[in-house]
């Protein structure tokens, strides 16, 4: 798979968006890829993934302007379909997501960095939507994401006005997280992505599923989805031992994934 890098380092994994020479954008053949690498993740063994980009310039500068030049109407509907398909994919994975956003995160790459769970950037990451520079609307889910993210009205602006903005005022958004130089974002990346590791890995699964679920839901629905979740991560090995630790004052084994 050339435009993708998957490497796994015990229950850690990071997938590089690796298209450099134009800026890791995506066309159908990298968004397959990045399809293919998720869908060979050993969900056994892998606890957190984090995505980012190759090069130092950019995470991902967007869906590909040369292939999207020349769709029609009903292939253009195909290749939004694509795209979503795919970060919908990322976004309900059963492990969290940690976007390192180390560079331009532009249309089509900030709609991949708000499919995953927690957006860390560095402190040269851009973010914006200029779709509408370009004569379309932003169609990997960047018109529903943003919204849901950031306050409305500021994402109306963003993708109206296309302006983009810079890692601070993306923080100070709540759109990222934390903001960390070029060389710190990858290693504090990985330092929190241990941190989920760490814990029960059924409850930080039915965590994300309550969350994710629950946010589309009305509350009434909404707090039975979490009964349910909560209710699915009794009886597992991790949650018997992990209270029978805490109750014997010790340190829980490792849990175990069961
Ligand atoms: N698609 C295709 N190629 C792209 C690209 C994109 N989105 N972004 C950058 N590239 C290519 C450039 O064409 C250039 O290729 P060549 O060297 O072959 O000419 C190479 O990457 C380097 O880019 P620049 O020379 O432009 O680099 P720069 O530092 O001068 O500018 C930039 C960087 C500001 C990010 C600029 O490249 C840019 O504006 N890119 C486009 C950003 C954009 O509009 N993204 C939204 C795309 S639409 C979308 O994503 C729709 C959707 O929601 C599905």
């Amino acid at each position: 798979m050339s435009n993708v890098n998957y490497e796994q380092d015990g229950n850690i994994a990071v997938l590089t968006i690796n298209r450099p020479k134009a800026l890791n954008a995506l066309n159908s053949e990298v968004l397959s890829d990045i399809n293919q690498a998720i869908d060979d993740i050993d969900l056994d063994t892998v606890r957190a993934l984090i995505l980012t980009g190759a090069g130092e310039k950019a995470f991902v500068a967007g869906a590909d302007i040369g292939e999207m030049s020349e769709l029609t109407k009903q292939e253009a509907t195909e290749f939004s379909k694509l795209g979503n398909d795919v970060f919908r994919k990322i976004e309900q994975l059963d492990i969290p997501v940690i976007a390192a956003v180390n560079g331009f995160a532009l249309g089509g790459g900030n709609e991949l960095a708000m499919s995953c769970d927690i957006r860390l950037a560095s402190d040269n990451a851009v973010f914006g939507q200029p779709e509408t520079g370009l004569g379309i609307t932003p169609g990997f889910g960047g018109t529903q994401r943003l919204m849901r993210l950031i306050p409305v009205g500021k994402a109306k602006e963003m993708i109206y006005a296309g302006n983009n903005i810079k890692a601070d005022e993306a923080k100070d958004l709540g759109l990222v997280n934390e903001v960390y130089t070029v060389e710190e974002l990858l290693p504090n990346a990985k330092k929190l992505a241990e941190r989920i590791a760490n814990n029960a890995p059924i409850a930080v699964r039915m965590s994300k599923h309550a969350m994710n679920t629950g946010i589309d839901e009305v509350m009434d629905e909404a707090i039975v989805t979490e009964e349910n979740d909560f209710g699915n991560c009794f009886e597992s090995e991790d949650q018997v031992e992990g209270m029978k630790a805490f109750l014997e004052k010790r340190k829980h084994e490792p849990f175990k994934n069961k």
